[in-house]
């Protein structure tokens, strides 16, 4: 019963796509026939395609899951196992594939030794469903279960993972990919070939257990504790995708990790990134290398170009994320390798044809009459010797909240003098990201996280929706930096009765 089920949705996307291939036929572009792209050979990602949630809800624009945060033995490499924490078994949790408009429930079930909850980073969703224990739902402690239903506003890339002890609990496994498509707008890029790829890293002790959550104490705490294993879909650089050279690939990436920048390459080809956090981009940009702080995502058209029997490696470089950050550190050399098949390379011109007229028409926020704000992030060692994380000096469990109007427009000037960067990541609302003259960055974006370099600042334009009363959260993505203490809220309208009582992590 349950695998028809499974076999369902993926039939259902496949008939939509048809459907809005019809509607944006382009000259050349056979009806019926799913793509004008050459292919990549059967099973080129094997090694790396996540599985999916299974959709349980016959209905066509419902998807319902059954989610279940518990301890399991995850495979990392050929015959290397360790005890993670895991969605469903697995590292990552399972990909939950959805329609931009549907319907999610999520049955969540707790079988951890501690509470937490399930946090859906970059969704406009309401604020009961933000995962934030006391702003949104209290902790689902371990044995309980907490319903989580909403629709999907926006298409993308977002992902999933707790908001309680969150440095601890993602460190060890927690976290996902959640893919919300557009059928038009993929009939319009024409790249069938997608794969999602969730970085992210883990700390494995000498004894193969996960490494103590406190290492280092508030030092390792200051500079954000990196996992000592870095992991594509779960596993330690040892797969290999089969590639038509020359075939365009869609990646759809997210930084999870709780406090890696990945600044990613494949061997100096250059490819095309076509969207951002919140879906596309204003318009195509060409690139060798992009950099991913932790909690931002990418959306890019690849196509490997090499010759059968040669390979192509997909690395991470080492970024300057501040102070202790690059000396003495290797290259990540092998995220994961390209092979090529022995199959004709494709003819079409690579990147997609189309491509380069694909556009999104962005708004850029009125900065007329916007609110300014501006804070610093702050960093300050205590009478006792530890270090402490603030917004302007006051550190997330003595704060206030910050006040917004629903519907008001703010512009937000963050300010950061410590040694450190820090991925501002905001709950709830996308914003759009100022140049030093208050111009909007082109390509403009929707983001909802943005990485605002050590000794630097960055300026951010936010609309807060009217329909969304609140206390939403606001934080550094470099999960020790917001446990340490880098974190507020802001409060939008009046939140809904019974919310916001406690703070939460
Ligand atoms: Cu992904 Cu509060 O964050
Ligand atoms: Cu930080």
């Amino acid at each position: 019963m349950i695998q028809c089920f499974g076999l369902r949705a993926p039939g259902r996307r496949a008939l939509q796509a048809a459907i809005a291939a019809l509607l944006f036929a382009v000259p050349g572009h056979i009806a019926g026939q799913e793509s004008a792209q050459p292919v990549q050979p059967p099973g080129w990602d094997a090694a790396l395609r996540l599985p999916e949630a299974p959709d349980l809800n016959p209905d066509p624009r419902i998807v319902e899951i059954n989610l279940e945060a518990r301890p399991a033995s995850v495979e990392i490499a050929p015959g290397e196992r360790v005890e993670a924490w895991t969605y469903n078994g697995g590292l990552p949790g399972p990909l939950i594939h959805v329609n931009v408009g549907d319907r999610l429930i999520v049955h969540f079930t707790n079988k951890l030794p501690q509470p937490t909850t399930v946090h859906w980073h970059g969704l406009r969703l309401p604020i009961q469903m933000d995962g934030v224990p006391g702003y949104s739902q209290p902790e689902v402690k371990t044995g309980e279960q907490f319903t989580y239903d909403f629709v999907v506003p926006d298409a993308g890339l977002y992902w999933y993972h707790p908001h309680v002890m969150s440095a601890h609990q993602v460190g060890f496994g927690l976290y996902g990919a959640l893919l919300v498509d557009d059928p038009a707008q993929d009939a319009k890029i024409g790249v069938d070939d997608e794969l999602v790829l969730v970085l992210s890293d883990i700390g494995i002790d000498e004894h193969g257990h996960l490494e103590d959550p406190n290492s280092g104490g508030t030092t390792g705490m200051a500079f954000g504790r990196e996992g000592n294993r870095v992991l594509v879909n779960g596993r330690v650089g040892t797969a290999k995708l089969m590639a038509r050279s020359g075939a365009p690939q869609r990646w759809r990436i997210v930084n999870a990790a709780k406090s890696r920048y990945f600044s990613l390459d494949l061997d100096e080809q250059s490819f095309t990134r076509i969207g951002d956090d919140g879906g596309l981009q204003e318009y195509p940009v060409e690139t060798k290398g992009i950099v991913l702080a932790p909690g931002e995502r990418a959306d890019l058209i690849v196509a490997p170009k090499g010759e059968p029997g040669t390979q192509l490696q997909f690395r991470s470089y080492v970024f300057n994320r501040g102070y202790g950050s690059v000396e003495f550190r290797p290259a990540e050399e092998n995220l994961f390798t390209v092979g090529f098949a022995d199959l004709p390379p494709a003819t079409a011109p690579a990147p997609a044809p189309g491509l380069a007229q694909l556009r999104r028409q962005i708004e850029p926020l009125n900065t007329a009459g916007a609110t300014p704000v501006n804070i610093d992030f702050t960093i300050d060692q205590l009478t006792n010797g530890s270090f402490e994380y603030g917004v302007n000096h006051v550190p997330f469990w003595k704060a206030k909240p910050f006040l917004a109007k629903p519907g008001e427009t703010q512009i937000w000037t963050i300010n950061n003098p410590t040694p450190w960067s820090h991925p501002f990541h905001l709950h709830g609302f996308f914003f759009q990201v100022l140049d030093d003259k208050g111009q909007p960055v082109r390509p403009m974006a929707w983001k909802d996280t943005v990485n605002v370099p050590f000794k630097e600042k960055v300026t951010v334009i936010v609309r807060f929706d009217e329909d969304r009363p609140g206390n939403w959260m606001f934080h550094c993505h470099i999960l020790d930096h917001a446990d340490g203490g880098l974190m507020g809220t802001v409060r939008v309208g009046t939140p809904p009765a019974g919310l916001s009582s406690t703070l939460g992590s």
